[in-house]
Order: structure tokens, then sequence, then C-alpha cells
């Protein structure tokens, strides 16, 4: 089977036509697609990793690869925000329509890296995409970990992506869901407050835990504090910092941070490799 990176690599920039399988709504802004590959193709990714989704006649948009290798099959998935012209035009879009995919592009988390560890996963809104990948890679690959630990925060009840995985995540054993609001409905009998009022809920083994936190700069600040204030080895502390980008291979310039390219070198990057960076941070 050809990975579909493969047959980028003969031109960086053409991408490959893909269809859109299945489209289930998640919440008002956001959209997951199950995406299916031209037959002999396959996407074999990393999770963390991400594709540039292009519509005919509108453009590009680095999306994150939202399933993880374990549960391929063949296909894969993309949860899709509303944002701009790109993404608008892919929530058009439904099973059977067409669109452009180059990937899988820049490094997603070292996974092997973390065996043996206890992973505590702190994704805010958005960033639980990416992460899905990875943590149905590792429950998919449990004996190989500690304990789980998922700590999720969005602004609204109705931001919160995956609800019913996270349910079904929290009764798995040796895993531990929190999730947090900023603002309840008169529904919300969970936590209210910034993703920081979860950690004083769970106990950690700072030195043998690998934390991953994926969200907007100014969520994940706060979560590098806290997690640096309990004792989490920096070299074991993970982000995905998505940056603006445009070509999405090293190319362009847009994404530099200092001497790294976050479409390159990341968006998957180690606290210990970015603390220096002032744009990173
Ligand atoms: C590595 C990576 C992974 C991503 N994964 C996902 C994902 O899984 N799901 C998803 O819905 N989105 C994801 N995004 C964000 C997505 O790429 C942008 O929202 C996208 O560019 C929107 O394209 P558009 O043409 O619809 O919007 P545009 O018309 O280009 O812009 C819409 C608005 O979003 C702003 N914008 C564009 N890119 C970014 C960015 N990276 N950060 C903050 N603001 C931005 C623009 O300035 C504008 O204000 C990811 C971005 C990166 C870099
Ligand atoms: S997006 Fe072009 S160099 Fe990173």
């Amino acid at each position: 089977m050809n990975a579909l990176l493969q047959s980028a690599e003969a031109s960086l920039y053409l991408p490959v036509r893909a269809r859109i399988a299945e489209v289930r709504p998640l919440t008002r802004l956001e959209k997951l697609y199950r995406i299916e590959l031209p037959d002999g193709m396959s996407l074999q990714h990393q999770p963390g990793q991400f594709v540039e989704v292009s519509v005919l006649g509108v453009g590009e948009a680095p999306i994150s690869i939202s399933s993880s290798p374990s549960r391929s099959n063949g296909t894969f998935e993309l949860c899709v925000r509303r944002a701009g012209d790109v993404t608008s035009a892919l929530h058009g879009l439904g099973p059977g329509d067409s669109i452009g995919l180059r990937g899988p592009l820049g490094h997603g988390f070292p996974i092997q890296r973390f065996h043996g560890k206890d992973l505590l996963f702190a994704p805010g809104g958005l960033g639980l995409a990416p992460l899905r990948s990875l943590i149905q890679q590792v429950l998919d690959d449990r004996r190989n970990f500690g304990k789980v630990t998922i700590l999720y925060g969005a602004r609204h009840p109705s931001e919160l992506l995956f609800t019913e995985e996270l349910q079904a995540w929290s009764e798995l054993p040796d895993v531990e869901v929190h999730m947090t609001v900023d603002r309840p409905d008169e529904e919300w009998k969970g936590n209210v407050g910034v993703i920081t009022t979860l950690f004083s809920k769970v106990s950690l083994y700072a030195r043998n835990t690998v934390a991953v936190t994926v969200g907007p700069p100014v969520m994940y600040r706060f979560v590098l504090m806290e997690l640096l204030g309990k004792g989490i080895p920096e070299a074991n502390i993970w982000l995905s910092l998505e940056r603006r980008m445009k070509c999405g291979v090293g190319k362009c310039g847009h994404c530099q941070m200092h001497h790294l390219y976050a479409c390159l070198d990341g968006p998957a990057f180690c606290y210990a490799q970015i603390k220096h960076l002032e744009e990173a941070l």
C-alpha cells in the first residue's frame, strides 16, 4: 500500500484527491469528517501530524488528523471548525464530495518515548482534535502506558467536543477524565473555571508523568506554569504549536519561530526545545 506522503513527494505541492465518506456535526461550529483515500493509498501518520486540505477554487488549510493510526482501516478523521473561506467551504460539502490532501505533514508526538509513563493530556477547546488521535492510540496500546488523566476545558458546555467518547474513556480502568467550562449553562453539573482549576483534582507522580497540552496560547501558557510547578520535567512536557501556515512544508516561512518552522519541526514540540523562544510562548 502506498503512503499518501510517497505520492506527495513527487511534488510537495500537489494534492491527492480524496473522498468525504461521512460527515457528523459535533457542535455549532465543528464537524467531524471521515475521509477515504483512493484505492491502494493509506495515510500512515503519527498522532499530532496534520494534512493540508484543499477545496477546489477556494484554497487550502492545515487541519490536524483527529483519528489514530491504530483505527485507520483505510479512512481517517478530521474535525473542522468553521473559521473562514476554506473551512466554510468544507462545511458546505457532504458525503461523496471530493477534497484535495497533502500530507501527512510535520512531526507528531514521539509516542514511543512515552512508553512506561503516566500520561496527562490537557487539551483546551479544539485542541482535543489533534490530541484525540494520540489518546486513541494510547488506549489501543494500553499495556505500554501507565495511568491516563485527561483534563479538558472549553468556554461553554455546547463547545465541548467528543463528549460521548470522553464519557466512554472515563469508564475505562485507570483512565481519569475531568472537564470544565468557563461559562456554565443550566444543565452543567461539572467544574466551572479555566482548565488549570482541574489540576487540584488529580494526583500525579510528576517524575514519571508525560504531559501533553494543545490549545490557544493564552491557555497553554497557564497550563505550562501548572505542569512545571507540579515538578513535571521539562523534557516530559509536550505541546502542539498551531501557527499560521501556508505551504506546510518549510518553504514559505509563514510559520517560522526563530530557527524553527512550526510546520516542519512541529507542530508537536517538547517544552525543553522551545522554552527560550519568545515567538512560541
Ligand atoms: C498545524 C495546524 C493544525 C490545525 N488543525 C486544525 C483542526 O484540526 N481543525 C480546525 O478546524 N482547524 C485547525 N487548524 C486551524 C485552521 O488551519 C485555520 O482555522 C484555517 O487556516 C482556517 O482556514 P480558512 O480558509 O477557513 O480561514 P481563513 O479565511 O484563512 O481565516 C479565518 C480566520 O482564522 C485566522 N487563522 C488562520 N489560521 C490560524 C491559526 N493557525 N491560528 C489562529 N488563527 C488562524 C485568520 O487570520 C482569520 O482570522 C490548524 C492549524 C494548524 C496550523
Ligand atoms: S507554512 Fe510555509 S514554512 Fe511553514
